[in-house]
């Protein structure tokens, strides 16, 4: 049997133009991406956590590395991107320091449900609790030091910069008890803010007692 060569037909020319056009577009588009990214002296993803670790802190870090964490979470550049809930930078501006020491100890009752990993049984998390105290305790002053900038995940402010259109649909969809109940975390900064500053210009001019709502 000879193979006898056929000649394209038209739609099979225009099939293969279009696939070896998007293979070309793809791999041109990867190398400007990488000469981009080699070029800018800007990170790719901007880092929008930080750490200043006292030393417990520090000690708690490295027995956060050697107590296997790691193979479920991440924390400061160390561990796994594939665990369920790995990323534990910026964590201490969610929880406090009392409630990751108890989560670690107690971490059902911390969380008041069944955890997947950490309680005690069969579950691969459950050495945890059974660390001793000193160790939890490091473990939970590193964690606590893990900070979340304005913007990133973690934080309670979101990011810089205003959406009318974010916050018409966040006031448009929340329900009528949260609005009884919350209040947009930046006002409240505001008022703060400007608590701070009205109490700040009463000591400068204490005569004046009419401004400050301060007794
Ligand atoms: C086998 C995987 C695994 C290991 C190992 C593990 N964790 Fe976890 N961790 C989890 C999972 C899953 C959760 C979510 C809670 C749950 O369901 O168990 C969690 C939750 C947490 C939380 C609470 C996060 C939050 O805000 O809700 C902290 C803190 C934590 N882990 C710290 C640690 C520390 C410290 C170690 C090491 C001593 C450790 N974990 C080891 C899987 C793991």
């Amino acid at each position: 049997m000879t193979k006898k060569s056929q000649p394209l037909k038209p739609g099979e020319k225009i099939l293969f133009t279009v696939a070896g056009a998007f293979v070309v577009f793809a791999l041109v588009a990867f190398i400007i991406m990488q000469f981009v990214i080699a070029k800018s002296d800007k990170p790719v993803f901007e880092t929008k956590t930080h750490a200043e670790l006292s030393p417990e802190g520090q000690h708690g870090s490295e027995l956060f590395r050697t107590n296997g964490c790691t193979t479920c979470h991440r924390a400061l550049r160390n561990g796994t991107n594939m665990g369920r809930t790995a990323d534990l930078d910026g964590i201490g501006s969610r929880r406090s320091l009392e409630w990751l020491y108890a989560f670690l100890r107690y971490p059902e009752q911390t969380y008041g449900a069944p955890t997947i990993d950490h309680h005690a049984g069969e579950h691969s998390a459950a050495y945890v609790a059974q660390l001793p105290e000193k160790d939890l305790h490091a473990i939970a002053v590193f964690l606590s030091e893990l900070k979340a900038d304005q913007g990133s995940a973690a934080a309670p402010v979101p990011p810089k910069g205003e959406s009318p259109f974010i916050d018409a649909m966040v006031k448009m969809m929340a329900p009528k008890e949260w609005k009884e109940k919350y209040k947009d975390i930046r006002d409240k900064m505001k008022e703060e803010q400007a608590a701070q500053a009205g109490s700040q210009t009463s000591t400068d001019a204490p005569a004046d007692a009419t401004q400050g709502e301060h007794p």
